[in-house]
């Protein structure tokens, strides 16, 4: 893979999109984790509010907070420059006004400067959408399954499962374009209703659970490599399993520390030359304290 010379934008999307050239997006929480997929060619990154089950252990996205969201985006700008950064809007940043949407979508420019924001709805949110793109800002539209609204859902459910449910997502899906956003994700949604999705509308159209037929995938990056614990979307393909890795060092280290064979002689600061000689004199020769 060779390194960019530059930072991934919306124009470059598009083209994607155009050249039939899929986009590989992944969620990203923190510096290291960005770093990591610079370097492997990961053409966007979002710093999802999946980040309060994945790095806070909160059981939804519910209690995630704009401060929260703006410090890990902060992290993964730093760690990823050239990657095409999302910061998703969490729940009740948007929701009470289009007031309320324009001045939290802003906060991520001004304060983590990533390059576009992502919230879930359709047709309901259109407005948000709207003030949103109007203040100059690049919209990233959200629906299927909507992880702040699965109450009203019922769960963690995959939508558009029916001929009325998924005649619906296709209104969302135009309202949602026709608001102006620029970019549109699916989630957990059955493939004939994402491939008629893609063809219909003229922006990017990304699935995370909606199959193949459109213009890029999202995995949570939590889940892709294998570190995220409490379930495993049927969705998800684990690259990795990092939590048996960190676990198996963690438990020899644990081994090593109690029969004392770490640390070892190579991890130790030798004291500088004579010293330990005048050292030993100072504590006098028993060892017996300083004078
Ligand atoms: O927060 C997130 O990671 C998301 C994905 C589930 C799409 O919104």
């Amino acid at each position: 893979m060779t390194e960019r010379q530059r930072r991934v934008t919306i124009l470059d999307l598009y083209r994607m999109k155009s050249e039939g050239t899929k986009i590989a997006w992944l969620t990203a929480y923190d510096f290291p984790t960005a770093q990591f997929a610079e370097a492997a060619g990961l053409d966007m990154l979002l710093v999802g509010d999946s980040l309060g089950m994945c790095v806070y252990g909160y059981d939804s996205t519910v209690p995630v907070t704009m401060d929260q969201c703006i410090v890990h985006s902060e992290a993964v700008r730093r760690g990823a420059p050239t990657a095409f950064v999302v910061g998703d809007m969490p729940f009740m940043s948007y929701q009470a006004s289009d007031e309320d949407a324009v001045r939290n979508a802003g906060r991520f420019l001004k304060e983590a400067a990533v390059d576009a924001v992502k919230l879930e709805g359709g047709v309901r949110i259109a407005s948000r959408i709207r003030s949103i793109v109007d203040a100059g800002i690049v919209v990233c539209g959200h629906i299927g399954l909507t992880p702040q609204s699965s109450g009203q859902l019922g769960g963690h459910k995959a939508q558009g499962r029916t001929a009325e449910t998924a005649c619906a997502l296709v209104e969302d899906a135009v309202a949602v374009e026709d608001a102006g956003a620029h970019l549109l994700l699916l989630e957990a949604v059955p493939p004939e209703v994402t491939g008629y999705i893609t063809e219909r509308l003229s922006i990017p159209v990304l699935s995370i659970g909606a199959g193949p037929p459109c213009d890029g995938q999202l995995l949570i990056v939590s889940d892709l490599i294998g570190q995220f614990q409490a379930f495993t979307p049927k969705f998800v393909r684990k690259y990795a399993n990092v939590a048996e890795v960190v676990t198996d060092a963690m438990r020899a280290y644990v081994d090593d520390v109690r029969k004392g064979v770490f640390p070892a002689e190579e991890h130790c600061y030798p004291m500088l030359k004579g010293e330990a000689e005048r050292f030993r004199e100072a504590i006098g020769e028993d060892g017996g304290g300083a004078s």
